[in-house]
């Protein structure tokens, strides 16, 4: 038995070296025992002298991806999960990523899985509180992320703070951002309590005006915002008494009822008030459609062609969500192309909407289908892979973070709000969903279904009212 012994941060370059030596000594999988603790370099045990050129692997590009996330993880097997990968493909089974019930293919996607979400956490919960550091102004924020994923994390903060230094904290190690350059270092001691800092206070006071009360979900939102992270998160300091309180809210707003709905002119100045800074960010949208593409996380992905992410403008006032691609879109890689989309298209032009102009997706991004013959017919994505793909769907809303969404049909509903609605009752009006406006809809293949020419005509003219209300809402927002 060979011991390998890999620093805990091990990159890239770091895993490919030692796997290469390993590979040129023909080493079966059982025979390495790859430790991440820092007992001595690769080195100690490995000769450095072997020809490189008798160990070059041809890989797959996705087993690149997977090397990357997986080595971010903390679980002690991964190097050697990820050598014995390396090994199979080596030995000639260059499909085996392909094989969807492979144990380590299954555990490999699990932990680069969990390496996206953790990168996905930091991005949405760092806060950094302002401080004088060495007679100088910085921003500083303390995160605990479960993976090694700084170095995965850290453009994210680059492009979005790029005009301030700033510093994040963790248990694993420091990043900076000062003068423009970009430092990794050491570990930091947990930073004192974050009272003090101004940025708190006016976080804190941003969370509570935008507070409100009939979105107040204590389970979705402790789902949303892991426990863990409330300590460094100011505005958590408040849900208890929020929570208190929203019972009351609640109630003296019913009482305004049955004129309860909120009006126009308020709902709008509402949407001023908290109107939040939209990054737009094509680098990390690229990266996101690579990883929808390479998604596993539920069954549809198998039979697919491919996965059919969104698509459109970045800065996009309103985001159109379908239900999952379809025959033809499956096939193109594009969401609504097919006859679906055909009447979408048409239906947009009359009212006026430039579809180029719009953002457009669906709630579920494989096609999900049962064959028939030579023809695959379409299948209703069940709650669960709704739910799946739920990850997805939330980041799109993230990035293009439209002035208004339009929910095509009950699938898009389940997957924007995570609740089964009926469109007929809440078709009509403009909801609230986190903050964003949502105005819920017919999906255009409904219409397309209706036996009925006069019902199929009167239903497309509701379709178009639905559309103009849409339009005159984002126009006005
Ligand atoms: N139906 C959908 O919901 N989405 C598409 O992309 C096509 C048809
Ligand atoms: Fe992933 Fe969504 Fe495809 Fe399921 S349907 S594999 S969750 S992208």
């Amino acid at each position: 038995m060979l011991m390998v012994s890999l620093p805990a941060d091990c990159d890239e370059e770091g895993f490919r070296a030692a796997a290469r030596q390993c590979l040129a000594r023909n080493l079966p999988p059982e025979q390495i025992a790859f430790t991440d603790e820092q007992t001595g370099s690769l080195f100690d045990t490995l000769e450095t002298n072997v020809p490189e050129s008798g160990v070059q692997v041809h890989v797959p590009r996705r087993f690149l991806t997977l090397l990357s996330k997986v080595l971010c993880h903390r679980a002690p097997d991964r190097f050697s999960l990820l050598y014995r990968l390396l090994w199979r493909i080596r030995k000639g089974e260059h499909n085996v990523l392909n094989r969807i019930a492979d144990a380590d293919v299954q555990q490999a996607e699990r932990y680069a899985k969990a390496v996206d979400k953790d990168v996905y956490r930091m991005h949405a919960y760092v806060r950094f509180s302002e401080r004088e550091i060495d007679g100088a102004r910085v921003f500083v924020a303390w995160h605990e992320p479960q993976h090694f994923i700084l170095n995965r994390a850290a453009s994210f903060f680059v492009d979005r703070f790029s005009n301030m230094d700033w510093l994040i904290c963790t248990p694993i190690g420091t990043i900076a951002w000062r003068d423009q350059k970009l430092d990794f270092g050491p570990a930091e001691a947990r930073p004192a309590s974050a009272g003090d800092a101004v940025l708190d206070e006016l976080w804190t006071a941003y969370y509570r005006t935008t507070f409100n009360p009939a979105r107040l979900r204590v389970n979705a939102m402790t789902a949303q915002m892991p426990k863990r992270h409330w300590p460094t998160m100011p505005e958590t300091a408040f849900i208890p008494e929020m929570v208190h309180q929203a019972q009351n809210r609640i109630k003296a707003m019913e009482e305004r009822a049955p004129d309860a709905r909120p009006r126009f002119a308020d709902v709008l100045a509402e949407r001023m008030r908290r109107a939040e800074p939209v990054v737009s960010h094509p680098d990390s949208f690229e990266a996101m459609r690579n990883e929808i593409h390479s998604c596993r996380e539920c069954p549809l992905h198998g039979p697919a062609t491919q996965a059919v992410s969104g698509e459109g403008p970045l800065d996009a006032s309103v985001m159109f969500v379908g239900e999952q691609p379809g025959d033809q879109e499956d096939l193109s890689g594009r969401p609504f192309v097919g006859p679906a989309g055909q009447l979408f298209d048409r239906a947009l032009a009359e009212i006026g909407i430039e579809r180029k102009k719009t953002y457009v997706t669906n709630a579920v991004k494989h096609f999900k289908f049962e064959p028939r013959g030579k023809r695959r017919v379409h299948s209703k994505p069940s709650a669960g892979e709704v739910s799946a793909c739920r990850f997805w769907l939330d980041r799109e809303i993230r990035t293009v973070s439209p002035k208004l969404i339009v929910a095509l049909g009950a699938t898009a509903i389940l997957g924007l709000t995570g609740r089964s609605m009926a469109v007929t009752k809440e078709r009509g009006r403009i909801l609230d969903l986190n903050g964003c406006s949502l105005l819920v809809t017919v999906h255009p293949s409904y219409l397309l279904r209706l036996p009925n020419p006069d019902a199929a005509e009167a239903e497309y003219q509701r379709f178009l009212q639905d559309l103009s209300l849409a339009k005159r809402w984002y126009e006005a927002a």
